[in-house]
């Protein structure tokens, strides 16, 4: 291919390396979907042509030598595992932020979790509905295929079967269960607290460690700050007398929220409340900045957004969004992320740090 100069217009130019440019459109497809790599392409002849290594000088007039093309658009590379919040992927220990979320009767399977979890993802077992015999034979599955590979499982709000639910808790402990997606709670239960404080410490920092997470799931902000709140006393008081916890650890739990993580549940395929997600995000992500320099909890809270983001545009526009952290359902990708906080919070943690 002959160099083209003269075009002061163009955006900038592509100098060749050592591969020439390629012509027709099963380059420019391989070009588009390797996400890993930047695209380059160059307008020759009325023709879009990708081309792979070279350099690309934007703006400025064109270099000399041979090999110059004129630059017709240049995206550079974006891995998924590139979006979403570090911090999240971090905590949760992800090579994606996203999350797929529990469906329940085993919608989600085991098979789902391992598959998700060997992906660098993470996925809630769909425990709801099944009984306490199957979800155990889910965790046995799931624990030895796994192994140090994240995991979670669903911790479903029972109302009108409260010893389910505090069966169900008390499997997950008895089984090392150590991270649950709660979901269709309206308030804080017993053991849903009992869950999150079980094993509370501070370790040799004088940090709070809580071995128990939660990542909540709710559509309604009323129902998100009582997750983003410590636990209420008089759960905390109730499992004091009941002997399950010391003042001691009564006392920690004062400092911690009952939730690492809030999954913001716009009108989806599950329990929702028809929120829109436009609204219903910045809504979780402000009050997640408010119960943070409330509390002066020295963790970090994280909000993802799921329903509806089941397309690549949907996912994008979620991702945009100013959010950073994740989840999602199996079906269709419904992201959740959450996002670095304000200024002010960020100078309220290192204030408190
Ligand atoms: C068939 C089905 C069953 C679900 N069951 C549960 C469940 O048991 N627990 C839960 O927390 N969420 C459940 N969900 C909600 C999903 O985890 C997820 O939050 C939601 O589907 C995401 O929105 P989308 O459906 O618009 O993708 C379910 C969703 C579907 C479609």
């Amino acid at each position: 291919m002959k160099q083209t100069k003269g075009q002061e217009s163009t955006t900038g130019w592509w100098v060749q390396g050592d591969t020439a440019p390629e012509p027709g459109p099963d380059a420019l497809r391989a070009a588009i979907v390797d996400v890993t790599r930047p695209v380059v392409l160059i307008r020759q002849d009325d023709r879009t042509i990708a081309c792979r290594g070279g350099k690309v000088i934007i703006g400025g007039s064109a270099p000399e030598g041979e090999g110059v093309y004129p630059l017709a658009a240049y995206v550079p590379p974006l891995h998924p595992g590139r979006l979403g919040d570090p911090l999240f992927k971090q905590a949760f220990g992800l090579d994606y932020a996203y999350v797929v979320g529990a469906m329940a009767n085993g919608i989600t399977s085991a098979e789902m979790v391992e598959a998700a979890g060997q992906a660098g993802l993470i996925a809630f077992f769909g425990s709801a509905g099944l009984s306490p015999g199957e979800i155990e034979a889910a965790i046995e599955r799931i624990q030895r295929r796994l192994n140090s590979r994240p995991y979670g499982f669903n911790l479903i709000h029972t109302p009108n079967e409260p010893d389910l639910e505090a069966g169900v808790v008390d499997l997950y402990l008895r089984r090392g269960i150590t991270l649950v997606s709660a979901s269709a709670y309206m308030d804080m239960t017993l053991p849903l607290v009992y869950f999150r404080v079980k094993g509370i410490r501070r370790d040799p920092d004088g940090r709070i460690v809580c071995p128990n997470r939660i990542v909540a799931k709710a559509s309604r902000v009323e129902v998100a700050r009582k997750f983003f709140s410590p636990p209420p006393e008089k759960l905390l008081m109730q499992l004091v007398e009941q002997g399950r916890l010391s003042t001691e650890e009564a006392e920690l739990s004062r400092g911690i929220p009952v939730a690492d993580a809030l999954t913001a549940e716009a009108d989806s395929g599950g329990h929702t409340d028809n929120r829109p997600a436009i609204s219903l995000l910045p809504t979780m992500l402000a009050l997640r900045d408010e119960m943070i320099l409330r509390h002066h909890f020295d963790m970090p809270l994280f909000v993802g957004l799921g329903g509806g983001i089941a397309t690549p545009d949907s996912t994008a526009a979620a991702f945009s969004s100013a959010l950073r952290v994740t989840i999602w359902r199996g079906r269709m990708p419904a992201l959740i992320r959450s996002r670095i906080c304000s200024p002010a919070v960020m100078q309220n943690w290192s204030r408190n740090s």
